[in-house]
């Protein structure tokens, strides 16, 4: 029986594998000092009932994990939940869904094909949210997803795993401010999300984020090799509620933004 700190770590291995700059970044900050400790990890799928938010999250409530807050984003046609562990020295995770109805016959053709391809005990794994790509799929697919959305075009290429990994800014030791961390991840090369500002949200709504662009790996299509926008790394920084307590939750419109840091460029 596998145990939570398994799937985390098989988690933390294959993004890192996928996305040097966040094991870079995790070098550089450790090389400082800090000890860098996760917010959060999020995860991508359909809300299609073979693979949707409450399938994926399975391996994760099954260890322990409890369902919080469910969100909405509107305009990327997406829904998500975020899962606490009771030991709160654990990662939230943050998983969503595209709502494949909101989208085109192509598109849902398209993505019925690739969710036919997978074997049919695949999502009953205790490793299923790092399954990886169970399906093969052209580079002219995964084109013409990503005419339609960004999402199902980076969901088709990568499958089930991390999309990316969250540093808790609060925890940094010598890093007083997002704004500090970002300026310093510039100074050593990375570039960061720009879209609605480098940094979304604000103490107002108890939490501020950043993210880097997503590293970019090469893929194997059908038709060939391709390199494309995988994983990025996040920072977040919380704020006490009224009541004192560290804001746990997410904030949509921020995410929103931070959602298009895999987006082709
Ligand atoms: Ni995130």
């Amino acid at each position: 029986m596998a145990n939570i700190h398994d799937l985390l770590s098989k988690l933390w291995h294959d993004y890192a594998a996928l996305n040097p700059q966040a094991r870079k970044i995790h070098k550089l900050l450790e090389a400082r000092g800090e000890n860098v400790v996760n917010d959060h990890i999020a995860l991508r799928t359909f809300d299609d009932p073979r693979v949707n938010v409450d399938t994926l999250a399975r391996p994760f409530t099954e260890l322990g994990y409890v369902a919080k807050d469910t969100y909405d984003f509107p305009e990327k046609k997406l829904n998500a939940r975020h899962y606490e562990h009771a030991d709160d020295g654990m990662p939230k995770v943050f998983i969503s869904e595209l709502r494949l109805g909101g989208f085109s016959a192509s598109l849902r053709s398209v993505v019925s094909d690739l969710l036919g391809q997978m074997p049919a005990d695949l999502s009953k794994r205790w490793d299923f949210p790092v399954a990886g790509r169970p399906w093969v799929v052209s580079y002219a697919e995964y084109e013409s997803l990503r005419s339609q959305s960004e999402y199902a075009a980076w969901m088709a290429a990568f499958g089930f795993r991390a999309n990316h990994f969250t540093v808790l800014v609060n925890a940094l030791k010598k890093f007083d401010s997002l704004q500090a961390l970002n300026a310093f991840l510039k100074e050593h090369g990375f570039k960061l999300n720009a879209s609605g500002g480098e940094i979304k949200g604000s103490p107002d709504v108890f939490l501020e984020q950043s993210a880097t662009l997503a590293d970019e790996a090469d893929v194997d299509f059908t038709d060939g090799v391709h390199r494309i926008p995988a994983c990025y790394y996040e920072f977040a920084r919380r704020y006490p509620l009224p009541d004192g307590t560290l804001f746990q939750g997410f904030v949509a419109k921020s995410a929103d933004k931070i959602f298009e840091s895999t987006n082709k460029r």
